[in-house]
């Protein structure tokens, strides 16, 4: 089994995808089965969408918290909740994805660039984004703000753009490894990072199949995330 050299001068930038939480039982975007095999995006994921139709959006919603609320993090998780115990400062982790996994699994240095899914803000005015784990399904109403705007998911949705990138990317200029985990390389900015990384850092993928963005990957290693990661990061490997 192959593993990671990293020497202790590294900075780890780490992108993590659907995929990583597959092995959790959340469903990913573009796999057969997948979640946009069952809902257009442009019904359920773009501001025209929520003006358009706020209901089916938080039903697709409610639905992914549901589901979330119910999922434990697999050994992917739990192996980058160990590296980021080991590494603190020089670890920085970048996820696509809106569920809690990585946080149930024990991370702290993590940035949510699309938003997180128990996390609602007012559509109208400044109140910051809350916690919210409510569902907002039939026969439940839509939320309101006490402003009279309607309470939207905090989620980056297609036509927005995605949180924090200054932080995203001095990470980026600081990090020697990128590692890119179960993204299908898709969706921008996040399929553009490696080539930043690239210019300076060792750019690595772990997936079962290689990503569209695959020619910006120095090494890809091909398996899930839950089998391959605890080997491929073992702090004794490191
Ligand atoms: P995708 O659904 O596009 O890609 C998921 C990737 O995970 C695929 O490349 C799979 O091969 C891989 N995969 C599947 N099982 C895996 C496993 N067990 N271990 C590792 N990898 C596995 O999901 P993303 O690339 O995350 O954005 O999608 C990017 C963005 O598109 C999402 O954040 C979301 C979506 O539309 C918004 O909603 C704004």
């Amino acid at each position: 089994m192959p593993n990671l050299s990293f020497a202790p001068t590294d900075h780890l930038f780490v992108l993590t995808g659907a995929g990583v939480s597959a092995e959790s039982g959340l469903s990913t975007f573009r796999d057969s089965g997948g979640l946009w095999d069952n809902y257009r995006i442009e019904d359920v994921a773009t501001p025209d969408a929520w003006h358009r139709d706020p209901h089916l959006v938080w039903h697709f919603y409610s639905k992914r918290r549901r589901a979330a609320a119910a999922a434990k993090p697999n050994p992917a998780h739990l192996a980058l909740a160990a590296l980021e115990r080991s590494l603190a400062d020089r670890f920085f982790l970048c996820t696509q994805n809106v569920d809690n996994l990585h946080e149930k699994a024990g991370s702290q240095r993590i940035h949510h660039m699309h938003g997180e899914l128990f996390k609602s803000r007012c559509d109208s005015c400044s109140r910051p984004p809350f916690q919210d784990t409510s569902l907002y399904e039939p026969p439940a109403g839509l939320p309101r703000c006490t402003c009279g705007g309607k309470i939207r998911p905090h989620i980056c949705w297609f036509g927005e753009i995605p949180f924090g990138l200054d932080r995203i990317f001095a990470a980026l200029d600081r990090c020697t490894l990128f590692v890119a985990i179960g993204t299908s390389g898709t969706v921008e900015p996040a399929a553009s990072f490696a080539a930043h990384a690239k210019r300076h850092a060792r750019t690595i993928y772990v997936g079962p199949e290689p990503p569209s963005n695959q020619f910006l990957f120095d090494e890809i290693f091909l398996g899930k995330a839950g089998e391959l990661l605890p080997t491929l990061l073992a702090l004794g490997n490191i």
